[in-house]
């Protein structure tokens, strides 16, 4: 069996002052294409320190992490770079748009890297961010944006690159009940249309309800719940 992706006993420590904190303790955890997976857990439990090495933001202390069946920590940085362009989209609670460019802009930025055609590229951003409802938006700055819409502008650029997998870090951890319920429904929608997976950590209850996978981060544990 193949899944889209998995960790095999990951294991993470910080060495601090002489102190070895084990934040994630031989942690066996698996997600299969089109899933929602939701971790949820206490604040400082290890949540975010998943998410990046499971993103290939950082490395693990022991274990592995599978993507598609394949080693993560087998590949080169280069090809690490390459996989994160191809495979990955990313959102974090602050949105992390360049403030110098526009929606539009922001949104072809993982292209731009792959040097693609950019009238193709801009076409893409546009449908993108019409599926975020903000065609009206897309020559505005960040700061001319709400919150609300600088997220879903975020939404549209990790989507940009049509990533097997879209890793959220408390998307909406910084957003009002009206903007959460929105950005909610849009998961919902590119996962119900495109079969879209994500990975999202969150402590929002509703958003544990959209999911299709619960998972709890608590000692170093990842354990699925109902
Ligand atoms: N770079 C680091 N060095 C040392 N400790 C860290 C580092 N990053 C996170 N931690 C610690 O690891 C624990 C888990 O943090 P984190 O993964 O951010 O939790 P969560 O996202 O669930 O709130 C916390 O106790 C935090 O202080
Ligand atoms: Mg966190």
């Amino acid at each position: 069996m193949q899944y889209l992706l998995e960790t095999k006993g990951l294991t993470k420590v910080y060495r601090e002052t002489g102190e070895n904190l084990e934040i994630l303790k031989n942690v066996n955890f698996q997600l299969d294409e089109g899933c929602i997976a939701v971790l949820t857990g206490a604040s400082g439990s290890g949540k975010s320190t998943f998410l990046n090495i499971v993103g290939a933001l950082d490395k693990p202390t022991a274990g592995s992490v599978f993507f598609n069946g394949k080693e993560m920590s087998k590949f080169s940085r280069r090809e690490v770079n390459r996989f994160h362009r191809k495979n990955l989209g990313f959102m974090f609670q602050f949105h992390h748009l360049l403030s110098e460019f526009t929606a539009l802009e922001n949104v072809m930025m993982p292209a731009g890297i792959d040097r693609r055609n950019e009238s193709e590229s801009r076409k893409r951003a546009l449908e993108l961010l019409d599926v975020v409802g903000l065609s009206e938006r897309t020559k505005h700055l960040p700061r001319e944006l709400s919150g609300g819409e600088r997220q879903r502008v975020a939404l549209a650029r990790a989507l940009m690159n049509s990533p097997g997998l879209i890793i959220a870090d408390e998307p909406s951890g910084n957003l009002d009940e009206k903007n959460a319920t929105t950005l909610r429904s849009l998961i919902l929608e590119l996962n119900k249309k495109f079969r879209q997976a994500f990975l999202i950590a969150t402590h929002d209850a509703q958003i544990a309800e959209i999911a299709t996978h619960r998972w709890v981060v608590a000692h170093g544990n990842i354990s699925a719940y109902q």
